[in-house]
């Protein structure tokens, strides 16, 4: 069995993941991407081998399946194990977005569920006991901003990256003590096709991008191993802008209706 590190990388194929595939060879790792469509899946991989030019222990591999499918997630999840020998490093990122609320069928909002939380549920799961039999693991789970803090508008979505949050944060507890760390990412917009794909309010030079994602993985890695990270919220720096903007402009106005209020406050302005 090689000894070259095994990270698996869920949505591997295209935005995220694939910066994060990128990053992880540059790391040492070998990867292997998930996704569904094996044509964006060989792509990525050729693109890879030719940027990293790596030894036969190296070499991307792939599989291609629909992380909704729980027997299909289980059968490869076991193939990976089989075929590697063992996970040090799973990185959920497959995930897709839908807007709307109680716009929503219920299949589409059980569909954000399937996608966005049961898979990395079926991937940890699997995972998570042979990374603690060999005695040590790292899991990033990319949830949202919006799993941090729910728009109008967004509910099916947020709902499911706000389960996320959580199944992390009570995997990151159960599992400090066997050596295994597990992080969640909470990005605002990042600029992949799925943010081109939802008509976004910034441009994409304003937006998180890919490989800042994948420098969080960098810095995640290079902690020292008495050190664990819950969580890391990523915001694009005019989203924060616009939103003091809007919060103060409530806050002048709240003023300018409630003065008397206001004038008996002992408020002092921070310098
Ligand atoms: N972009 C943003 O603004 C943003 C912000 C915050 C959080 N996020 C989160 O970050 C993660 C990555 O997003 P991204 O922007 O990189 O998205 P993306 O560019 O649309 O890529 C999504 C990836 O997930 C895979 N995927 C989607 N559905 C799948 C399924 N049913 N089975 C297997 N693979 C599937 C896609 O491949 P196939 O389609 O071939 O399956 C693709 O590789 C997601 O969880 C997303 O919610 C994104």
């Amino acid at each position: 069995m090689s000894q070259v590190p095994v990270a698996v990388v869920t949505g591997g194929s295209r935005g995220i993941g694939k910066a994060v595939a990128d990053e992880c060879m540059s790391l040492g790792f070998r990867v292997v991407l998930v996704a569904r469509s094996a044509r964006n899946l060989e792509q990525a991989c050729r693109e890879l081998s030719e940027k990293h030019a790596p030894d036969a222990a190296h070499q991307p591999d792939m599989v291609s399946v629909d992380v909704a499918d729980v027997a299909a997630v289980k059968a490869a999840a076991d193939d990976i194990i089989r075929r590697h020998g063992h996970v040090d490093l799973l990185f959920n990122a497959a995930g897709i977005s839908i807007p709307g609320t109680f716009e929503l069928d219920a299949e589409t909002f059980t569909r954000l569920f399937e996608i966005n939380l049961r898979a990395p549920f079926l991937f940890m799961q699997a995972f998570l006991p042979h990374m603690a039999a060999q005695g040590g693991g790292r899991v990033v789970n990319v949830a949202s901003r919006n799993g941090k803090v729910a728009v109008a508008g967004l509910g099916g979505y947020s709902a499911s990256k706000y389960g996320l949050v959580g199944l992390s944060e009570s995997a990151y507890r159960a599992y400090a003590a066997q050596g295994i760390s597990i992080t969640t990412i909470c990005p605002g917009w990042v600029n992949t096709e799925m943010a081109a794909n939802e008509g976004p309010s910034l441009r994409p030079e304003e937006m998180v991008q890919p490989e800042d994602v994948a420098k969080t993985l960098r810095w995640l890695l290079s902690m020292s191993p008495s050190v664990r990270v819950m969580e890391v919220m990523l915001e694009c720096a005019k989203d924060v802008e616009r939103r003091a903007s809007v919060e103060l402009a409530k806050l002048y106005a709240l003023k300018h209706r409630h003065e008397d209020e206001f004038s008996t406050l002992d408020v002092q302005a921070e310098s």
